[in-house]
């Protein structure tokens, strides 16, 4: 049962803000069922920031499951800050091909290197000192104070914004009810084990209380969930109107030379900026479908089917041609021949590993 009490807030019948009640529960599982990933603290250890804060800036955006090789690829080549720092920032966007979102490597190395140069290679403990570093916006730097740092902080993420609607029976879209999401979630967050808290959340909404068919009859939050007790945990969060993405067309030329296919690197600020792509028109609202913009001669055969790639403001179709060259061709003006078993090598993003997949499917 729950009232308001004179302040407003709900209460339990024992007085205690309900929510607040609610966190030792929350933590009562997380301890039993926690997930083991690689950049978690064992229990009672405090994590380091440096795995804290490349975990965090690897997962937005992205599953647990597709991060977790990069992860432990990086921490082995990069064991700490200073030699990330160091690194050739070429290398890193190399590692970090098929994670998308490439600006976020960038930054990872621009961070790196002034938590070195202005910090004395130890990352501030703070939400306001770590918003200040390239790269880590509101979530991350809470995400980091709490987990790394112990800090009580509110940390929202998507799994966390899908619980809070569901146990707060909240019927708004995600996007229309972020101020009444954050009040909710601050006021839920306990002092004790704030970095566990965030932790548990997350892992309640990944593995409980999941997008389809929650599994509200395991949930330690179960009690009090308002969507559970009036059946809407399959309808909530309600979704908004999304904006379509617009469509964009273009071309790319998988061109060969022997072993070597031809390779170009994207300008270094921008979409994809400073990684390796397969030459290609403009991406627009025409494309290029006869294949006019190839940057060789040649006879260009068509692929039967487009690749198509969804980035966050677009969708994009690629018509891909394919050619085989003499093997003295020189490569264009802003092209170089790479050899295709090194494509591997190559900072290669996953729009164009669905290119080399599509040519080697049809090719
Ligand atoms: N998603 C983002 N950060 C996470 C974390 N620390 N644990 C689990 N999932 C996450």
């Amino acid at each position: 049962m729950t009232r308001k009490s004179s302040t407003g807030a709900e209460t339990s019948k024992t007085g205690v803000p309900r929510e607040i009640a609610a966190a030792p529960r929350l933590l009562e599982w997380y301890d039993r069922h926690r997930r083991a990933l690689p950049w978690r603290a064992p229990p009672g250890e405090s994590a380091d920031p440096y795995a804290v804060w490349l975990s965090e800036i690897m997962l937005q955006q992205t599953t647990v499951a597709a991060v977790k090789a990069y992860y432990v690829t990086f921490l082995a080549l990069w064991p700490d800050v200073a030699a990330l720092a160091a690194a050739p920032v070429d290398e890193i966007m190399k590692r970090w091909a098929g994670l998308g979102y490439y600006s976020r490597a960038r930054n990872l190395h621009a961070c790196a290197q002034t938590v070195v140069a202005g910090h004395g290679g130890r990352f501030p403990g703070t939400e306001a000192a770590l918003r200040a570093l390239p790269g880590i916006g509101p979530y991350t730097a809470a995400a980091i104070a709490a987990i790394a740092f112990d800090q009580r902080a509110v940390v929202i993420d998507g799994n966390v914004d899908r619980v809070i609607v569901r146990r707060h029976g909240i019927e708004q879209p995600i996007a229309l009810a972020k101020p009444e999401i954050r009040r909710l979630a601050d006021a839920a967050t306990p002092a004790g084990r704030p970095g566990d808290y965030a932790q548990a959340m997350m892992d309640l909404g990944a593995t409980i209380c999941t997008p389809r068919k929650p599994a509200c009859v395991i949930c330690p939050l179960a009690e009090g969930c308002v969507a559970r007790i009036s059946g809407r945990q399959e309808v909530l969060p309600v979704k908004g109107v999304k904006a379509a993405r617009p469509l964009r067309l273009g071309s790319v030329f998988y061109i060969r030379r022997g072993t070597e296919v031809l390779v170009r690197t994207r300008p270094p600020k921008g979409l994809l900026g400073g990684m390796t792509e397969f030459p290609g028109s403009a991406w627009d609202a025409v494309g290029d479908p006869e294949g006019k913009a190839a940057p060789l001669a040649a006879i260009h055969r068509r692929l039967p089917a487009p690749v198509e790639h969804g980035f966050t403001h677009f969708e994009l179709r690629l018509t891909v041609f394919v050619a085989d060259m003499p093997r003295k061709t020189p490569a264009p003006d802003g092209c170089r021949w790479v050899p295709e078993e090194g494509l591997d090598g190559e900072a290669l993003p996953g729009l164009m590993r669905k290119v080399a997949a599509a040519v080697n499917l049809f090719g």
